[in-house]
């Protein structure tokens, strides 16, 4: 079947920002149910039309279906006859804890689909299970505690600085300058934070100074391909702010922040750190479980060691990121790329069921 020209449903999630307005515009719409205040911000379009086009190029037959939030929606979604899902969803009505519930949901509806799985999802998002996996695993990654309603777990002393963070969130929601805290009394006001604004656990992690390093990876299982690291380039923030991927720094473009940071093909590590670096990421994109394609960002700190900080599935694609960059460094047009996305994701179904084993876990 590759090779064939295919019917691609790209799926992506939309949500109302504000439920109760949106409510009371619409008088006979029901009480909305009160949401935890944590929202994901809303991506440009852009990669959605890139990977659109790019699936055109490659003579597929791509189309849109959007996710909006309501049953209805998932009803939808029960009958789509596309070939293969190119799953962009990142939250079920902006609740990104439920990324997994609709991974989970393709799976049972016996959807083809890109990217990771529900477990993998699920262990990835929760930053804390993650990094005991990677523990398990002899991968390096900060020690930490969490605080949730008043539980404290923890395994190791952990001492300051240390940077308190959503356990449960990504796009850097809720990570800027006061993340980073230099004693208890910062740590406990920020723990605090994180639970008004967030409902999810506070991470309380060792911060690492050094240098942010991010692995593409491109595939699955044995057939795994390192891409060319990045480098986000923070030495320029201004004096006094921590050199951390805040918010700002990701996506505020108006922001000094923003502004004096930018990601480049890191090329001027020795073949050992390079080494040391792509085999760790690997080592995490394996513990997950990850498929396809992710990304794993981590800390290189001026002794060389290498910690992983997280590890991301589906990550974003837009050609301008991360990611893409990668590829290209590694020879890959973005419309190659997505095209391998697509192969692996499809090899992985027709191995299933040549071998009639049930899609690889
Ligand atoms: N332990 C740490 N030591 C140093 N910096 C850290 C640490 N944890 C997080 N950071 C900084 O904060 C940024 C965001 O953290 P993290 O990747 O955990 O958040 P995220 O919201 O999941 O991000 P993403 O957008 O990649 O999903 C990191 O890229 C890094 O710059
Ligand atoms: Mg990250």
């Amino acid at each position: 079947m590759i090779g064939a020209k295919l019917k691609i449903a790209l799926l992506y999630d939309v949500w109302n920002e504000d439920p109760v307005a949106a409510a009371a515009k619409e008088e006979s719409a029901p009480t909305p149910k009160p949401r935890k205040k944590s929202k994901k911000i809303k991506k440009e379009k852009t990669d959605r039309e890139e990977i659109f086009e790019a699936l055109q190029k490659l003579g597929h037959e791509p189309s849109y279906f959007e996710l909006d939030g309501r049953p209805q929606s998932l009803h939808g979604l029960a009958k789509c006859d596309a070939d293969l899902i190119f799953n962009l969803t990142e939250s079920f009505d902006g609740d990104d804890t439920k990324e997994m519930n609709v991974v989970a949901y393709l799976d049972l509806l016996g959807l083809r689909f890109t990217g990771a799985g529900p477990h993998s999802i699920f262990l990835a998002q929760d930053k804390a299970v993650a990094k005991k996996i990677f523990s398990f695993h002899g991968i390096k990654t900060p020690f930490f505690a969490t605080s949730y309603r008043g539980r404290i777990e923890h395994a190791h002393d952990i001492s300051f600085p240390l940077i308190v963070k959503p356990s449960w969130e990504d796009g850097s929601i809720g990570i800027d300058a006061g993340a980073v805290v230099k004693n208890v009394k910062e740590m406990m006001e920020r723990v605090q934070y994180i639970q008004d604004e967030f409902d999810s656990p506070a991470l309380i992690e060792e911060y690492i100074e050094g240098r942010e390093i991010y692995a593409g990876i491109l595939g699955s299982y044995e057939r795994t391909q390192v891409l060319p690291l990045v480098e986000l380039d923070l030495s320029r923030l201004p004096e006094g702010t921590p050199r951390i991927a805040s918010y700002d720094v990701k996506f505020e473009k108006n922001t000094e922040v923003y502004k004096l940071t930018k990601s480049n093909i890191a090329e001027d590590l020795n073949e050992e750190t390079v080494k040391k670096l792509s085999d760790t990421a690997l080592a995490a994109y394996r513990a997950l479980k990850l498929r396809d394609y992710g990304r794993i960002d981590m800390r290189l700190a001026p002794n060389g060691d290498v910690y992983v900080i997280e590890a991301n599935p589906n990550p974003w694609l837009a050609s301008r990121q991360e990611f893409a960059m990668a590829a290209k460094a590694a020879g890959l047009s973005y419309t190659e790329m997505i095209g391998s996305i697509i192969d692996l994701a499809m090899s992985r179904y027709l191995n299933a069921s040549l071998t009639n084993v049930a899609a690889m876990h």
